[in-house]
């Protein structure tokens, strides 16, 4: 069995970055944010500081990470996928969806003065970030579990037996 070594480790890339990045989204939304709240003023300032300081290089090198592996992943589903109106339609969705979810990790770990409004109401955009991000996972999830109709598959393997 040829195993296409290549797609193996843009899945995992993938699949881990997304598992580190939502995940950790999720936990600073729900849990870091409203356990913080409950200290000082200075400590929770203090906090806030460390925890971006740190959580900037994952949002950074997860987005390049995204990037790399999804436009690999898409380049290697356009073949499989051709005349499938309804999948490109769905990945289109989801890759809008994640350069906005890309744009407000990047601005909340950011220091630009423009951005300064979004960062005073973190909790508020964090979330909404996670929910975004839920759809991306259930775009993906689905497009994924629906596979390739049988009728774009005919229409690939008559292609192929043309040329
Ligand atoms: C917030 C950012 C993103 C998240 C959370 C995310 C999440 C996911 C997940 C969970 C899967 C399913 C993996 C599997 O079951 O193997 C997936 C697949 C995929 N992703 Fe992403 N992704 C993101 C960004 C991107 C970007 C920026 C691109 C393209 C430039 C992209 C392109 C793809 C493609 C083409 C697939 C395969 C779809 C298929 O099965 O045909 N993703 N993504």
């Amino acid at each position: 069995m040829d195993v296409p070594i290549l797609d193996v480790i843009s899945r995992f890339v993938h699949v881990f970055t997304a598992i580190t990045l939502v995940g950790g989204s999720v936990f600073m939304a729900f849990v870091l944010g409203p356990s913080a709240n409950e200290l000082g003023e200075e400590a929770h300032n203090k906090l806030r500081e460390q925890v971006v300081k740190r959580w900037k290089k994952f949002v950074h090198g997860g987005i390049g990470l995204f990037l790399l592996s999804g436009v690999y992943n898409y380049m290697a589903m356009i073949p499989k996928h051709k005349g499938d109106g309804l999948y490109h339609g769905l990945v289109g969705t989801k890759i809008i969806l994640a350069l906005g979810i890309f744009f407000l990790a990047s601005a909340l770990v950011g220091r630009s003065k423009a951005f300064e409004g979004m960062r005073a109401q973190r909790a508020k955009w964090l979330k909404i970030l996670v929910l975004l991000a839920a759809v991306v996972v259930g775009i993906s999830g689905f497009v994924k579990v629906r596979g390739i109709p049988a009728k774009v598959a005919e229409a690939a393997a008559a292609a192929a037996a043309t040329e």
